[in-house]
């Protein structure tokens, strides 16, 4: 059983701040219904009146009260909220356009330190957060409103039910976890877009048809223009080598269960995956997804601040609020560099957003306690700030170097096995010996141009064939030595490496390895033996 976020819901939150006379709200949520019939329970549970404002039609009391205040005048509107009486809650939606007028702000200042002194509350709702410099400081709260929960969602499936042919009616009366498949596939929607899919759904296929309902999913976060829900999944032993890194990652296959937590496990934060090009740090990030059977949700660390969608502050609220009702999730976010380099100096040329945007994304890493794992990746270390790599952010740094003869040899074997080549059929010490400082990427590009060379010449595939090709390909490795020489010596005191340094393989190696597709021959013949002196990873640049 997966566990369940332990996080608080944003209305309890917000019962929190109404307990604790915080008079100045502001709930950022694109659900303007789904909020007001939170806060409506809310208001009639706390015995609370609540007033909701509109420029077209002022003011309407939807709980603990009935009628109208014809004030559509913002100004009047605040007036309004300083003169009611008794316990209340008001809420103005659609309000940030009025923040632009400095009248409007000074006005929602002085009646923050008013309201204070009442039982009333006064809450902005908005699709965006959008608060001038003046009023960050009297908004005595900024209420993220979160997306739908698992209950939400199937409330709104079973909604559909009722037009459902009998044999779905009956699968879901039989097998318990249908229901739970169908509501999975919709986490991550607003409610409004998760009733869409399953109307869809039910139109198209006359079902909850999980096909269709994922593939509407990954649409509409795509739309988003932050985040991809990855889908195709790399098999975990489409990785060669790396034997220390896929140790850490299938020791925590089932870190995220309810069993881990009773055991007194604390729940993965994450890991930095850095090092040189074509290595295999995306396809690792790949590859975990389907090693611990979670959605994977790529992010675009550049489309934060690219400025097409959306403000930066905006969209890492987003993505985390997304990643965090999928969850568990893994989410993906590769070249960390490319977003937040420079967040040192960018005070001066983008007014702090981009810092702003990194603090609160290091926040959220360090305390988030609902299951995302993030796995990002780097190819530049020097870019990175440093405060991303204090102990406490990430688990772990591990560090991927090119593959030494050993992962080699998994490498090209992996390769060769998916272009369906029996690799018992190559001499692949020799082939070895011939890539000292070629990375995994180099390694498939080889396989598949000498595939070419011998489609062309009417041969099969043998090695040396694969020689004479590999004799065209100049490694990366040559042109970048002296960064990757750098990022070694970087890696030395502050990472790990992902690739195992000694092959001693133990017996619970064995039973992983087996389960796996690791076998000794991809592994290396060194397996089992005590590697002495050859464990040490000799440098081949
Ligand atoms: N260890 C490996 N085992 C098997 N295949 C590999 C390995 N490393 C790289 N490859 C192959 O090379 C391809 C590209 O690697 P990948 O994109 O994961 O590298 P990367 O480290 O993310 O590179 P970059 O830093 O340029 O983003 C992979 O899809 C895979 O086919
Ligand atoms: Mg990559």
């Amino acid at each position: 059983m997966i566990q369940d976020t332990s996080k608080r819901s944003s209305k309890s939150e917000l019962e929190d701040l109404i307990k604790a006379r915080y008079s100045l709200i502001y709930i950022t949520s694109p659900e303007e219904q789904r909020v007001e019939e939170s806060l409506r329970k809310l208001c009639v549970e706390r015995e609370m009146r609540l007033e909701v404002w509109s420029i077209t039609e002022g003011f309407k009391v939807l709980a603990n009260g009935s009628g109208v205040r014809d004030v559509k005048d913002p100004m009047k509107a605040i007036d309004h909220v300083l003169r009611g009486e008794g316990r209340a809650l008001y809420v103005l939606r659609d309000f940030h356009p009025f923040l632009k007028e400095p009248a409007v702000v000074r006005r929602l200042r002085d009646a923050a330190t008013e309201l204070r002194k009442t039982k009333k509350s006064l809450c902005i709702l908005s699709p965006v957060t959008k608060l001038p410099p003046e009023l960050e400081k009297s908004v005595s709260a900024v209420v993220d409103w979160e997306l739908p929960t698992r209950a939400e969602i199937e409330t709104a499936a079973r909604k559909l039910l009722p037009n459902a042919p009998p044999a779905t009616q009956q699968q879901i009366e039989s097998d318990p976890t249908f229901m739970e498949h169908v509501v999975e596939g919709a986490l991550g929607l607003t409610l409004v877009e998760a009733e869409n899919v399953f109307a869809k759904s039910m139109v198209r296929t006359h079902t909850f048809d999980l096909e269709t309902i994922l593939e509407e999913k990954k649409q509409i976060i795509r739309k988003s223009g932050l985040l991809e829900y990855y889908e195709h999944r790399e098999e975990f032993s489409d990785i060669g080598g790396m034997d220390i890194l896929k140790d850490w990652l299938i020791k925590r296959r089932n870190a995220f269960s309810s069993r881990a937590r009773d055991f007194g496990l604390p729940l993965p934060k994450g890991i930095l995956m850095i090092g040189v090009p074509g290595t295999g740090k995306s396809l690792t990030a790949k590859a975990v997804g389907a090693l611990w059977q979670m959605p994977l949700l790529r992010l675009d660390v550049g489309k934060i601040f690219g400025g097409l969608v959306g403000s930066s502050e905006e969209n890492i609220r987003t993505v985390i609020k997304t990643a965090e009702a999928i969850a568990p999730a893994v989410l993906w976010i590769d070249e960390l560099e490319k977003g937040f380099s420079g967040t040192g100096s960018s005070g001066q040329t983008d007014g702090g957003t981009t810092s702003r945007v990194f603090a609160s994304f290091i926040t959220w890493l360090q305390e988030k306690t609902s299951p995302v794992f993030v796995i990002a990746t780097a190819n530049n270390v020097q870019q990175l700030p440093p405060e991303l790599l204090r102990k406490g952010r990430f688990d772990e740094i591990f560090f991927f170097d090119l593959p030494d003869r050993e992962d080699r040899r998994a490498i090209i074997d992996i390769h060769l096995r998916k272009k369906k080549r029996d690799p018992s059929k190559f001499d692949l010490d020799k082939l070895i010996d011939a890539t000292s400082d070629y990375s995994g990427a180099e390694l498939e590009q080889a396989v598949i141009a000498a595939l070419y060379d011998a489609f062309d010449t009417g041969n099969d595939l043998d090695t040396e064939g694969l020689v004479n090709t590999l004799k065209d390909i100049v490694p990366l490795a040559v042109t970048m030595r002296e960064q990757i020489d750098a990022m070694r010596e970087w890696a030395k005191t502050r990472a790990r490496p992902a690739a195992a340094r000694s092959r001693v393989q133990s017996k619970k190696d064995a039973g992983w390895m087996a389960k796996y597709g690791a076998t000794k021959s991809n592994l290396g013949d060194k397996v089992g033996e005590n590697a002495g002196d050859d464990g040490e990873r000799k440098l081949e640049l």
